[in-house]
């Protein structure tokens, strides 16, 4: 059997994506191998999101061609596909700056990855044009040993691409327009999931609160009514989904928390910037101002409800006033975790074109200093929970023996001792110490078990 080897960067829907290409290429005669080197076939699923995400690429591209050169001294083949969104934005122009490169796919082209690897066989191939039909009804379904191999926890892409063009970023571009998924089909998937063992689902995608499918009544569906149908899939105990625009966060989604119990009190909203100033030149379409009141309003609906978000430091015109009013509402929402980055100019978005870009000194500076609150807050909000008896959903063996390791309903990775317990069941936990990255508590209760 050929052994493909896929790596991938950014974000969970390239995760989800690459669990999907070695589900088609399973069909294919490929079983997935952990090393490059064992590797027939390599696949980079790139991220373009900011500079260095994208440059990276190339230096691993370099290493591959090493590879690739080694291996054919000793008669072996190497493909080298890169898909994933530095694919979709610079096509063509991968072949010239690595020509050892075999196949260029976009994301929303991978189910012609058989056709793509027979056509290679003559030259190199480029395949980023946004299809008509839809990938998901090509891609084949996985099998049981394959959800099994992936845990209890499993990612279900509901909706993808972006409509929202802000101006720093390149999403709208590489993942094409916003599509929903039909729900008939997000059923179905989950069913299987759930009867392969899986008990959690994230739904993903750019902007899922903007959730808009078909329902099998033929009228159109928001995220809530979605939430609601997936909590009845029978085994699946935990939903969640990410990630959330401000604008599109309506009534139904946030009654939803707190009246569906198995939505999780988790919630990745990112906010990127807390002026006014710097969120209407982002083309972000709401204030600071907006954003505390969707966190006060949903806070009341679950209390504790574990908030986390991006930001961007540095956006161009990003004055001291503008940074110090970021800080300001960091201080007044006080976040799980969060993300944070310095602003990347992105080759084609409006904002990489402003004359006022921020010094790099000035953009590292503001990103260390809120980092650090971003820490403390972080840190502040585990050890809130300590003492606090929380249902956890066992996800595997734990670092010692004895030990077994999964997520509070607020996101945080628990260990705990259990001789007993198994991978899939919810226990009852009481968190007894935070240490830097994980809780641990003692086991209070065993949960409940569902037969998969
Ligand atoms: N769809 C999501 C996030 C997509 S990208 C949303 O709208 O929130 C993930 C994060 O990368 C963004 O939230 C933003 O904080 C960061 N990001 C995007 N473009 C960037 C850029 N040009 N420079 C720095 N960070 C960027
Ligand atoms: Fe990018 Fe904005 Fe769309 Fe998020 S909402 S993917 S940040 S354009
Ligand atoms: Fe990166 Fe594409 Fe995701 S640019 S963040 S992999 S949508």
């Amino acid at each position: 059997m050929k052994k493909v080897f896929v790596k991938s960067y950014g974000c969970q829907a390239n995760v989800y994506d690459a669990e999907r290409m070695t589900d088609l290429l399973s069909g294919e005669g490929y079983s997935e191998t952990a090393t490059m080197e064992d590797a027939d076939l390599v696949i980079l699923n790139t991220c373009h999101i900011r500079e260095k995400a994208a440059e990276k690429v190339y230096s691993e591209l370099g290493r591959v061609r090493d590879l690739k050169i080694e291996r054919e001294a000793q008669g072996q083949e190497t493909k080298i596909i890169v898909a994933g969104c530095v694919a979709q934005a610079e096509g063509a122009e991968i072949l010239r700056r690595a020509p050892s490169v075999d196949v260029v796919v976009g994301p929303q082209n991978y189910h012609h990855l058989p056709d793509l690897l027979q056509r290679s066989r003559m030259k190199a191939v480029v395949d980023t044009e946004f299809p008509i039909e839809d990938k998901f009804d090509h891609l084949p379904k996985p099998t049981r040993a394959q959800i099994v191999s992936r845990g209890v926890s499993a990612f279900l892409t509901i909706q993808e691409g972006c409509d929202k063009f802000c101006t720093f970023c390149v999403v709208p571009y590489t993942r094409g327009t916003e599509i929903s998924r039909p729900v008939s089909r997000l059923v179905d998937e989950a069913t299987r999931l759930a009867g392969a063992g899986v008990r959690e689902l994230s739904l993903i995608g750019q902007n899922v609160n903007a959730y808009h499918g078909e329902g099998p009544d033929g009228t159109t569906w928001t995220l809530s009514r979605l939430l609601y149908r997936l909590a009845e899939v029978p085994g699946i105990a935990r939903l969640r989904y990410t990630t959330s625009h401000p604008r599109d966060m309506d009534e139904a989604l946030i009654l939803t928390h707190g009246d569906l119990p198995a939505l999780m009190p988790s919630l990745h909203l990112p906010v990127q910037s807390g002026s006014d100033r710097v969120l209407e030149a982002m083309n972000r379409k709401h204030t600071a101002d907006e954003y505390r009141r969707i966190i006060a309003r949903m806070r009341a609906r679950q209390p504790g409800l574990a908030v986390s978000s991006d930001f961007i430091v540095g956006f161009p015109g990003e004055t001291d006033a503008d940074f110090d009013e970021t800080m300001r509402l960091v201080a007044d929402v006080g976040f799980a975790f969060s993300f944070s980055f310095k602003y990347s100019p992105r080759p084609g978005t409006p904002a990489a074109e402003r004359g006022d870009q921020v010094p790099e000194a000035v953009k590292t500076e503001r990103l260390a200093r809120l980092q650090k609150l971003l820490e403390t807050q972080r840190v502040a909000y585990n050890q809130g929970t300590v003492g606090q008896t929380l249902d956890v959903l066992i996800e595997k063996p734990g670092r010692l023996p004895g030990q077994m390791a999964g997520k509070s309903p607020y996101l945080q990775p628990v260990q705990f001792d259990t001789e007993t317990l198994a991978v899939g069941e919810i226990a009852t936990v009481r968190i007894i110490r935070a240490g830097g990255g994980s809780l641990f508590g003692e086991l209070i209760k065993a949960g409940d078990k569902v037969a998969a």
